[in-house]
């Protein structure tokens, strides 16, 4: 079966950090007998470089004739001063998820228990979430304003926006521990209160599972205090952004955070949820492992392949414990690994 997948590397770590996801991709195939296809196409700053815009109708039409997307970063100070409306981040990973109707962002986050010794809290076992982030609404998309005394973002939700994350949440955690947690900030605002509606009138038709609730500013205390308590963690766009940026220190290193978005038709873009990383950009010492493990979300959601996904997070599972480690996970005692040399170990671990 041949998958066609567009790869849009993108800037900073992204080109560095992709190669290594698809070597593995390659080890996958051989052994799975999937034949992949890859598409590669500029996005991001490198393509304003080039053609005067982050997002290309080029890479769009790969895009679009493409069975999956892996994503890799975009952005860098490079561009920081470039005009507001060809800003890098909106002409291009939200323009493609405006575009594609992404709706739904999965950031699973774990610990794994080789790498506990570097999580920053005391006494954390089996931690194991999935942060669902709803991804086409709030400050991301509403209107915008900007002048030099004044500037705006409009924090904007409709009912079908809540009701279609907070059914995939629910869906989603019946696989899982049956525990979801609506977090949001309803005792102020007014998109938070549809949002927290929504779930709940949502969570009637699922009552095997144990909903919950908590202000983001209170989430953010308890992730820190109780990891262990969250299963399933559904919230808006901007508050997710966060969380699951907290959430994934609690695994080590915000290098370890792949992440998955998804939209009705079941299509989906595949990133690792870390950025550029312009500071190590280029010299070879970049984690791979949240692009991998986004390669390895992409067997499951997009090709519904269980198996293949699996044998990438076991060889990941197995290089750490091997000993082996990136640089941004490095403890004492360890095999310090560059990006080629991680990407090599893993490939390696899935033939
Ligand atoms: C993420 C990133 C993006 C976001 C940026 C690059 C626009 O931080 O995917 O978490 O804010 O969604
Ligand atoms: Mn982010």
């Amino acid at each position: 079966m041949t998958k066609q997948i567009a790869v849009l590397p993108g800037d900073g770590i992204g080109p560095e950090v992709m190669k290594e996801a698809i070597k593995v991709l390659d080890a996958v195939s051989k052994k799975h007998s999937f034949d992949f296809e890859y598409k590669l196409a500029d996005v991001g700053g490198i393509a304003y470089d080039k053609y005067g815009t982050a997002l290309p109708k080029e890479t769009l039409k790969i895009c679009e004739k493409s069975d999956a997307i892996l994503f890799g970063s975009v952005g860098g100070p490079k561009w920081d001063d470039i005009p507001k409306e060809k800003r890098i981040e909106r002409n291009s990973i939200l323009a493609l998820r405006k575009h594609f109707g992404f709706f739904a962002n999965l950031r699973p986050a774990i610990l794994y228990p080789e790498l506990s010794g570097i999580c920053p809290i005391k006494n954390v076992d089996n931690f194991d979430i999935l942060v669902m982030r709803e991804l086409s609404g709030d400050a991301y998309f509403g209107k915008s304003t900007f002048a030099d005394d004044e500037a705006s973002d409009d924090m904007r939700y409709t009912k079908k926006q809540c009701d279609m994350i907070a059914k995939a949440a629910f869906e989603i955690s019946l696989k899982r521990k049956k525990h979801v947690t609506c977090v949001d900030k309803s005792n102020v605002l007014s998109s938070s209160i549809l949002f927290r509606k929504c779930v709940a009138e949502t969570g009637k038709k699922y009552p095997n599972v144990n909903l919950d609730y908590l202000y983001i500013d209170n989430a953010t205390m308890q992730l820190i205090k109780s990891p262990n308590y969250f299963d399933v963690i559904v919230t808006t766009n901007l508050f997710g952004d966060i969380l699951s940026d907290e959430a994934a220190m609690i695994t080590g290193s915000i290098g370890m955070l792949p992440s998955a978005s998804i939209n009705e038709s079941g299509f989906g873009l595949y990133e690792p949820a870390g950025g550029t990383a312009p500071d190590i950009a280029g010299k070879g010492i970049a984690n791979p492992i949240a692009q991998i493990l986004s390669a390895a979300l992409m067997l499951r959601h997009s090709f519904k392949n269980e198996k293949a996904a699996k044998s990438i997070e076991s060889a990941v599972r197995k290089t750490l414990k091997d000993g082996f480690r990136a640089k941004d996970i490095m403890e004492k005692g360890k095999k310090e690994a560059g990006t080629k040399e991680m990407g090599d170990l893993i490939a390696e671990r899935v033939r």
